[in-house]
């Protein structure tokens, strides 16, 4: 160009110009919604079998397609619930007069062709809509990233805490460095229980360490099984359907809460989409989640998030698979995690398709620490964006799962968690916190701010937890050997949730005094204006108090 429009000048420098948008491209499956090879919806039942789903035999289905026919489907309902037309069950969704339990009732009788097609016909605002009336739990809830570039533990402790006291239900970590998971799960139960008694807390490792560390009482659930769309990407992790229900099971029946991991765009990042279009192929992976018998998914894209956001109507493409989960009762932590964009705008109106309506947990990974320490590879959210979220509940009434807390409250907390752990290491014989760490972690923005641990002595001591078999009761005895009887009891009561199993109900998390909140004694029941869920009485005074305001005895 000879001449450059100076607008368009400006407008390059933007920050929204710096993400990277595609056109769609239907054969790499790079098409958000309804693409020409999706296939049309149909089923066939016979002796209580589906024998035909969205047009295929059972000889010509995939594994995933088997699997999801035999057990996801209810072959009872399929051909009443299929028969109604699409439009009319889209229509189902947002009148406030027919119950969430019918809306169930049809998606369970319903193929993925089929669910694909009901989405096509909502708007954002209907499938907010939806997800108001459709998430399981009435109550909403915020989930959690606490991970350091340093996988310090100290750092991690007093930053779980902080978390929690922001009232984040859920925190997970994984690590920078794969020989930390032992000790940074050991920072997440004790920071957390520190910060706000009955969080729940994960840690995203290797499948068989992960499931060793939860069975021993270091973590209370884990969320990063992943499941696909197509029957390739499955075989390239050397995974089946079967072979991720068995892990679920291995989970449940140590009384570990657990969901899988879905989202648009993994089939098309592994170059295995069939050329179907992105919703289609999670529909499957929600299906296969109910199929399998777990209680929950995490989707809306998850860290593939990128690619829906590069094509037109991607970003509802994410809320309609988050809808879908929920339509399928299937509890939902509702993605906002992996950063994917450099506008606040757009970030911003990403996050309000599930904050404005509520989910089970709106972001499945707000960064509880500043992006750079994010070993989740960033987050949408960070902690340096915490006075904005407030804000924004205040501003629109809206329950985004946090609350304000004071300066002196978090330094308080942060120390105490700092202090819990100092005192657990030296109990369990791991390697030295000194008060010099304890006095940086209380204060610290991330790990820039911290003093230099020795690695090779950290990595050790975490193997070594590991050789001997360290357990969630072990830590108990740690905590209330050195007088913090109130976090020791909070541990204990971590683990005997493992035993009576009460929150592994749908969407179940505990409140301060160990209640289980779950969908079946908060199980949502909005119906319009004046029913669900409503900020309001104590909560609301609570949300509506920010430090930052200006109060009439301070003038
Ligand atoms: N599909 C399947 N699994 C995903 N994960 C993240 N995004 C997806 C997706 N779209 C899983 C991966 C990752 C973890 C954070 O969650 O296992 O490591
Ligand atoms: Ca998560």
């Amino acid at each position: 160009m000879a001449q450059r429009h100076k607008r368009f000048e400006v407008l390059e420098q933007r920050p929204v110009n710096q993400d990277g948008f595609v056109t769609e491209w239907v054969e790499a499956g790079l098409m958000a919604m309804g693409s020409p090879n999706d296939p049309k919806p149909s089923v066939k039942v016979a002796d209580g079998k589906i024998v035909e789903m969205d047009g295929r035999g059972r000889d010509e289905m995939d594994f995933i397609e088997i699997f999801i026919a035999d057990y996801g489907i209810n072959a009872a309902l399929a051909e009443e619930m299929m028969a109604k037309k699409s439009v009319d069950i889209a229509r189902m969704i947002v009148d406030i007069n027919v119950p969430r339990g019918d809306i169930i009732k049809v998606f369970s009788g319903l193929t993925p062709a089929k669910m694909a097609e009901v989405m096509d016909y909502l708007n954002v605002v209907e499938m907010m809509m939806g997800i108001q009336k459709m998430r399981a739990r009435r109550t909403p809830a915020n989930q959690a990233h606490i991970t350091n570039l340093q996988d310090n533990p100290v750092l991690m402790a007093a930053d779980a805490a902080e978390a929690t006291m922001y009232g984040f239900a859920e925190i997970e970590t994984t690590v920078a460095v794969f020989n930390y998971g032992p000790m940074n799960a050991l920072a997440l139960l004790i920071g957390g229980q520190v910060g706000r008694p009955g969080v729940l807390s994960q840690d995203a490792l290797e499948e068989s360490i992960e499931l060793q560390l939860g069975m021993r009482g270091l973590t209370a659930y884990a969320e990063t099984v992943s499941v696909y769309g197509t029957e390739n990407v499955f075989v390239d992790g050397d995974d089946t359907p079967w072979s991720k229900s068995f892990l679920a099971s291995a989970y449940a029946s140590r009384g570990l809460k657990m969901r899988f991991t879905s989202g648009t765009g993994a089939e098309v990042q592994m170059a295995y989409a069939e050329g179907k279009s992105m919703l289609y192929l999670e529909i499957k992976c929600i299906m296969l989640t109910k199929a399998a018998g777990v209680q929950g998914l995490q989707n809306g894209s998850i860290s593939c998030i990128g690619v829906p956001a590069g094509v037109p109507g991607g970003i509802r493409a994410v809320a309609a698979e988050n809808l879908v989960a929920m339509c399928m009762d299937l509890e939902s932590a509702s993605g906002n995690d992996q950063t994917f964009s450099h506008s606040d705008m757009r970030r911003t109106s990403r996050l309000l398709m599930q904050m404005l309506p509520g989910t089970d947990f709106i972001c499945s990974g707000y960064s509880g620490v500043p992006n750079y320490d994010n070993m989740f590879a960033g987050s949408n959210v960070d902690i340096d964006d915490i006075d904005d979220w407030l804000v924004i509940q205040r501003d629109l009434r809206v329950d985004g799962g946090l609350k304000p807390a004071s300066e002196e409250q978090i330094v308080a907390i942060r120390n105490k968690a700092a202090r819990a752990i100092q005192a657990v290491f030296e109990e369990l014989g791991l390697p030295r916190i000194t008060d010099e760490e304890v006095e940086a972690a209380t204060y610290a923005h991330g790990s820039k701010d911290m003093p230099a641990r020795d690695k090779v002595q950290d990595t050790k001591g975490a193997q070594e937890m590991l050789k001997r078999g360290i357990t969630g009761v072990d830590v108990v005895k740690a905590l209330a050997k050195r007088g913090f009887t109130d976090v020791a009891e909070a541990v204990l009561g971590i683990q005997k949730q493992r035993v009576s199993g009460d929150y592994l109900h749908t969407s179940a998390i505990l409140d301060d005094d160990f209640n289980v909140i779950a969908a079946v004694n908060d199980l949502n029941d909005y119906s319009g204006p004046g029913t669900g869920y409503r900020l309001e009485g104590d909560r609301w005074t609570q949300l509506a108090d920010i430090r930052q305001a200006i109060r009439p005895e301070d003038i």
